[in-house]
């Protein structure tokens, strides 16, 4: 049967790879983006690869499976909050990047509504973080994040310590109900305030405003969301029941009467000519606002009109982001270095003559992969073009070809590793080179920092630069070397004192009894993370008890499936592993499931009053109260003021408001049981 282009040829297996490859890249980049925080490509590069890919599916729809993520507003809610339906969906919106794009979105809007007069307004873009605000009766009960557009996570009592959020409405004509739309964000200042105390005191500084916010509303504990400083400006509206006003620019007036910030540089145009003015405004002068913004947001006034318009599946035709350029340099690639990861994977680094970026001076970009440089035609000597993505991470957007000069070398990968020499092997499934060597010192380093991390076996004093002295000297080989080390050896070092030698041995030593979970986190075990190695130790409890198990029943354990359990197993049982965990027994680190991994563990909750509501599905109201009592909290009966926590199962009821109302912290199954230092399976054993 034809398509839609009159063409009866199904798409050839190269447009099938094609449409494949961007499905998957761009669902790992909305997780990179969304749920890590750690965008590697920019905002306008994945709107390009989700062009071409709404280009292809719509070119041949057999290849637009429904899981595409063209069908997807990008988001996902984060555990640990109740979830809530938004009343309207929180939709996205379609993005521009020129004068051009611009134009075009108003012919569409032209002929959707010929001959009628449109006013547009004009609005900065807050790079911050969406939210949506419900007020009933004119009292704040309920925020919400976006999270998938359509269910978002209630985030009530980290809102009202948001600065400027009024919880009640004041004034005139107060609608019954009406979820306020806008954006949390953090001032510049503060930020830098923050970071610097946070590096004063040696802790890890925050990349982004967005990020520090993002991550500041996902707090359980609301006192420390309070002492964050976050901001909101309310932009737009979603449910509402009352007298609705019949433009944007009056309703965002009757936010501002009733309380609600609204920002102060919003304007009304009537022609495109005064839109595209106000666009090249902003886009010399948004440095000086004190908070980040991404572009300026073009929104239909009238609201009627904008009923007429309607959405599409993802985003309303009414409105258009016209996202600011990242700021770009042109610089050049002087070499691509390898770094060597823990596992063995060969990252080429482009290493480049140094140049101002954003504020900042840069000097490396990371190439990615094999792929990524082909598909680019990247050279060593080339010119290129980089720009900031999520305005951090240095990326390389294109090689200019035409300024080369014939000296320009393409780069090979290596057959045999620039650190260890053991040869590269390539991986079956992709772009990734790989050194082969067991006792290649990169690789080494890399997995005795995994080690030693917090999340894994926290080893004080063990950073970067004693890794390497370690390493280098020859007195650290494997990972069970750091437990045979002794003061003598610790102090021949460079820049090691008898103090910090005497340090680094009670680290190591304390760290012994991290327990099962962290021990196996910390291992380097290809696909094995600190949850997974979590849920794996207080399902077997001890290490003799995961080894008696077949691949098929670690297969089984909730989150695992079958490559995981394949890689845990095989590591298990092959030659690494086996003399690994023999010499780490003999050193005394422990193999059981440390004490916070099994009941009985967890926060230490003297003082704390709890309200179970609603049914927590497989946890017995009598087990949750005792776990609670274990650990010195009480369970009350009636949420007030004093109440610490409500933990809210299924079809919880006037209980759950309550605590809305007060702003008290809402936990459901997974929070609570998080809290407590069990997990659902743990129950279960
Ligand atoms: S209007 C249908 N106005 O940008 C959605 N959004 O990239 C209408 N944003 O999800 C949104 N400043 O969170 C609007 N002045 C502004 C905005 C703004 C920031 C955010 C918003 C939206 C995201 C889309």
């Amino acid at each position: 049967m034809a398509n839609l282009f009159g063409n009866d040829d199904p798409a050839d297996a190269k447009t099938v790879k094609r449409v494949r490859f961007l499905q998957t890249e761009l669902d790992r980049h909305n997780e990179l983006y969304y749920a890590k925080a750690e965008p590697e490509i920019s905002d306008r590069e994945f709107d390009r690869f989700m062009a071409e890919l709404s280009d292809l599916e719509r070119r041949f729809p057999s290849l637009a499976s429904s899981d595409s993520p063209t069908h997807r507003v990008g988001g996902r809610p984060v555990d640990g909050f109740v979830q809530v339906a938004h009343r309207t969906p929180m939709l996205s919106i379609d993005n521009s990047y020129d004068e051009g794009m611009v134009r075009d979105f108003e012919t569409r809007i032209r002929k959707l509504l010929p001959g009628q007069k449109i006013a547009f307004v004009v609005e900065p873009k807050i790079d911050g973080v969406a939210l949506s605000a419900t007020y009933e009766k004119g009292l704040l009960t309920l925020g919400a994040t976006r999270g998938d557009g359509e269910k978002g996570d209630d985030i009530t009592a980290n809102l009202k310590t948001v600065r400027g959020i009024p919880l009640r409405l004041k004034g005139r004509g107060i609608p019954a109900l009406v979820e306020v739309r806008g954006e949390v964000y953090l001032e510049r200042g503060d930020f830098d305030t923050i970071n610097a105390e946070r590096a004063k005191r040696g802790e890890e500084t925050y990349a982004n405003p967005r990020n520090f916010t993002a991550g500041s509303l996902k707090l359980l504990d609301s006192k420390i969301c309070a002492s964050r400083k976050l901001r909101f400006f309310a932009h737009g509206v979603g449910a509402f029941e009352g007298t609705m006003p019949k433009t944007h620019h009056e309703l965002l007036e009757a936010f501002a009467s009733w309380g609600l910030p609204v920002n102060p540089h919003i304007r009304v145009h009537d022609h495109l000519e005064g839109v595209l003015a106000e666009i090249a405004h902003w886009d010399k002068l948004r440095t000086e606002l004190g908070y980040d913004t991404d572009g300026v947001v073009v929104k239909v006034d009238n609201l009627g009109q904008r009923l007429e318009l309607g959405n599409t599946s993802k985003a309303p035709r009414w409105v258009i982001a016209y996202k600011f350029a990242a700021e770009q340099a042109t610089t050049r690639i002087l070499a691509i270095d390898l770094q060597v990861g823990k596992l063995g994977t060969l990252t080429p680094v482009a290493r480049l003559e140094p140049v101002q970026l954003g504020g900042t001076t840069v000097s490396n970009a990371s190439l990615h992969n094999a792929d990524f440089i082909a598909t680019k035609d990247i050279r060593i000597g080339d010119l290129v073009v980089v720009e900031k993505a999520g305005e951090i991470i240095p990326y390389v957007i294109r090689s200019e070809p035409d300024a080369r000069q014939g000296t320009e070398i393409p780069f090979t990968f290596p057959s045999e590793c620039p650190v260890c020499g053991a040869p590269v092997t390539r991986d079956p499934a992709g772009a990734f080179f790989r050194c082969t060597g067991t006792d290649c010192s990169a690789k080494l380093k890399r997995r005795l920092r995994s080690f030693a991390i917090r999340g894994a076996m926290d080893i004080e004093g063990l950073g970067l630069e004693t890794i390497e002295l370690l390493v280098d000297h020859g007195f650290v080989k494997t990972i069970p070397d750091l437990f045979i080390l002794n003061q003598k050896q610790l102090e021949s070092l460079p820049r090691m004192g008898e103090k910090s030698a005497t340090n680094l041995i009670d680290g190591i030593h304390q760290s012994k009894s991290r327990g099962l979970g962290r021990l196996l986190a910390g291992l380097g075990i290809r696909h094995i993370g600190e949850s997974i190695a979590d849920e794996v130790a207080r399902r077997v409890g001890a290490i003799d008890s995961l080894l008696a198990l077949g691949e098929d029943e670690i297969a089984n354990f909730p989150g695992m499936g079958p490559e995981r359990a394949h890689s845990l197993f095989d590591w298990l049982h092959g030659v690494e592993g086996v003399s690994t965990l023999a010499r780490l027994k003999e050193c005394g680190v422990s193999m059981e499931a440390a004490p916070t991994e099994v009941p009985g563990g967890g926060a230490d909750l003297t003082g704390k009053t709890f309200v179970l509501t609603g049914t927590l599905e497989g946890l017995d109201r009598d087990d949750a109260e005792r776990f609670i009592r274990e650990r010195g909290g009480k369970a009350t009966g009636s949420v007030s003021k004093k109440t610490s926590y409500v933990v809210a199962g299924e079809s919880a009821g006037s209980k759950l408001e309550k605590a809305r109302e007060l702003g008290i912290p809402i936990l459901d199954k997974a929070a609570f049981l998080a809290l407590l230092g069990l997990s659902q399976t743990g129950l279960i054993r």
